[in-house]
């Protein structure tokens, strides 16, 4: 695309958004036409009443026909729709579409005869199996709501995401291989279900998939009546299955997210605007043609796997690679042995791993030719420029451009990318606007600033790909991103443009840290901390990291009298994995018999950031401290 009809289609979806993507969406299929008037209704000022945001209401549809029956139906069954590759070299597979149709058809049709009806909830926890994409599109296509939650979150998170949103089911599979590392899946899933039975809610079913490359049935545990294996009944069902028509408005997925509190937030989203934005925004931001074979490294636990390996390119009849290894696995050299094998066309990753493959020297990529690559794209958190150079001169050999896509889970598509080739590229800025995105910087008192500024990321409208509430929680959901600036949709992210116009993102403004593109709020970590019988308090921080780009930094005050120590210092980081899960365990925990606190309690944050990353010239001033003493001490346990 070039910059003038970037600008030409832009102008066109902010003067005529109804229009414009009216116009789009007619290119879906659509049992039913939304109403005309009711192309989008919304109210995004808490001020004028409750925030509501609604696309294409009163439209039936259906977004697994949309990405998958429809390209049967148009002959292009015999497409490959997914590449699998295993995590050792050797393992492959392959389905097409129409292969893809017949195995979500069976699961589909399993979950029907079980009783799941349009609009029950079923829990996902499964590793990158093509299992997973099918159980998503399984899911949407008899109009139940599915919740992916990441196979490395712990049986504590599942289980409390399970009591969240009270699933009928929940697939999983016994063990997954991740490098060398076995991973129990199910007994994970056994103890999330026997924690939210206390909580009093029962799974009835354990929908179980046997990934006999990890680990045989033989060897899984098994609860008789409650546990089902996925290859016992499912490849028995028909291979036809109808297609629940839902309204544009019915709930698509659930999926949970980090906030400042400890208790993740249900983004909830639609199907209509959800199906056209997700489509919408792959095809221009990747420049996607019929040809390509596609990549994108994410894990369908998150949102970009949702949008991005399912969603997105599906809907496009797009070929998918499907990757379950680790990426550096059997050694840095894989992920371009992939894209050999495949002839990936357009990979999308995060700064954290190109960081992590950048370290460990170009040996390992100039050793493969990497000539299909086109485009790269990169998500996650804001990728530094040498990051970015490394990616687009060594990587992608200095002639495929970089779609840098600022966007969330909240968000459900891209917000702020570059479109390859509509303009110049600078290392570090994800650039300007997808169609019908009006994005704001605002001071604190939230004021629209214009040109050359730096302030916090709001948006002005509603796109047909935003979240429509969090689960169960309304006021959450406008206390948290509709309070802050009225008549906004505030992002949580800090932003600055430039003379040119082009956006900087420049982190996380609330308490949220982001490692190795991973969301994490500080109070999920402190939480957990506090469950240890021996931890007082916590305060945990973000702090520079070289390679997962923050890391976590955790003050840890014990109980009266209990002496710290190294093996209570890894007991400290335990309740963390077993509570959230490894990926969440602090960097570094700081023994603190006291913290820097106010004198009406609050703990200073701002001072802890200081000491975590030893600027300690900029701690400002301590006197309002209830006790400044506090500061030199915990200065004096640095290195403890
Ligand atoms: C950060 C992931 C800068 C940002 C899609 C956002 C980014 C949070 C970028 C959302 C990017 C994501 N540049 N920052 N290209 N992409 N972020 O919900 O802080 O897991 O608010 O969605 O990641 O994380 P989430």
């Amino acid at each position: 695309m070039t910059a003038n009809q970037y600008l030409e289609m832009y102008q066109r979806s902010i003067d005529d958004p109804a229009g414009f993507w009216s116009e789009i969406a007619e290119t879906f299929y659509w049992k039913q036409k939304w109403s005309p008037e009711e192309v989008c209704n919304e109210n995004l000022d808490v001020t004028k009443g409750p925030i509501k945001i609604e696309w294409f209401k009163g439209g039936k549809t259906n977004i697994c026909h949309n990405a998958v029956d429809r390209y049967v139906e148009a002959g292009d069954g015999a497409k490959i729709a997914m590449y699998w590759e295993g995590n050792e070299p050797d393992q492959d597979g392959k389905l097409t579409y129409s292969e893809l149709l017949d195995k979500v058809c069976q699961l589909a049709n399993y979950l029907k005869s079980v009783g799941v009806e349009k609009g029950d909830a079923v829990v996902i926890y499964l590793p990158m199996l093509m299992e997973l994409p099918i159980a998503m599109l399984a899911c949407a296509r008899i109009g139940a709501v599915h919740s992916v939650v990441f196979a490395g979150f712990s049986a504590d998170a599942i289980a409390q995401r399970i009591t969240d949103c009270k699933p009928k089911v929940v697939i999983t599979c016994n063990a997954v291989k991740r490098g060398q590392k076995l991973i129990p899946l199910k007994d994970i899933v056994d103890a999330s279900l026997v924690e939210s039975a206390k909580n009093g809610v029962t799974v009835g079913i354990c929908l179980t998939y046997e990934n006999q490359l990890a680990m045989k049935k033989e060897d899984t545990q098994w609860i008789a009546g409650r546990d089902v294996w996925w290859q016992d009944v499912v490849p028995n069902f028909p291979t036809r299955c109808d297609v629940e028509w839902v309204d544009a408005e019915d709930p698509l997925f659930l999926l949970y997210t980090s906030g400042s509190t400890g208790k993740p937030k249900g983004v909830l989203h639609t199907t209509g605007g959800y199906m056209v934005y997700a489509a919408t925004t792959f095809k221009h931001a990747f420049d996607y043609k019929p040809t390509d074979i596609y990549w994108c490294t994410a894990d369908c636990g998150w949102i970009t796997g949702h949008s991005y390996v399912t969603y997105g390119p599906l809907l496009n009849g797009a070929t998918v690679l499907v990757y379950e290894g680790a990426p550096n696995y059997p050694d840095p050299g894989r992920c371009w042995d992939i894209v050999d094998k495949y002839g990936v066309t357009i990979f999308y990753t995060a700064p954290t791993l190109i960081r992590s493959l950048m370290r460990d020297g170009s040996v390992y990529v100039d050793r493969y030719s990497r000539k299909s690559l086109r485009v790269l794209g990169s998500v996650g958190e804001p990728i530094n420029p040498t990051a970015w150079r490394w990616f687009y001169n060594v990587v992608g050999d200095s002639r495929c451009p970089i779609s840098d896509t600022w966007w969330q889970t909240e968000t459900g598509g891209f917000m702020i990318t570059p479109l390859p080739g509509a303009w110049p590229q600078k290392p570090g800025s994800a650039t300007f606007p997808f169609f019908g995105v009006q994005p704001v910087i605002v001071d604190e008192k939230g004021r629209e600033m214009t040109g050359e500024c730096s302030g916090y990321l709001c948006i002005k409208n509603s796109w047909p790909g935003a979240f429509r509430t969090l689960y169960g929680d309304k006021d959450r959901y406008e206390t948290t991103y509709f309070k802050p600036f009225s008549g906004y949709y505030f992002s949580g992210d800090g932003c600055r443009r430039d003379k040119d116009g082009y956006h900087w993102l420049t982190g996380r403004v609330d308490d949220v840290i982001n490692v190795s593109g991973h969301r994490i709020g500080t109070a999920e970590v402190e939480s957990a901390l506090v469950s240890h019988p021996k931890c007082a308090e916590a305060a945990v921080v973000g702090i520079d990291h070289e390679v997962k780009g923050q890391g976590i930094y955790a003050f840890v005050t014990l109980v009266d009298g209990v002496p710290y120590s190294d093996d209570l210092r890894k007991s400290l980081i335990m309740a963390v994995r077993s509570q959230i899960g490894a990926f969440a365990a602090p960097d570094k925990i700081h023994w603190a018999p006291g913290l820097p606190k106010t004198r009406s309690g609050k703990i200073m944050r701002r001072i802890l950031r200081k000491i975590a990353s030893r600027q300690l010239d900029e701690l400002g001033d301590t006197s309002t401290l209830a006790d400044p003493g506090v500061v030199d001490q915990l200065i004096s346990l640095s290195d403890s």
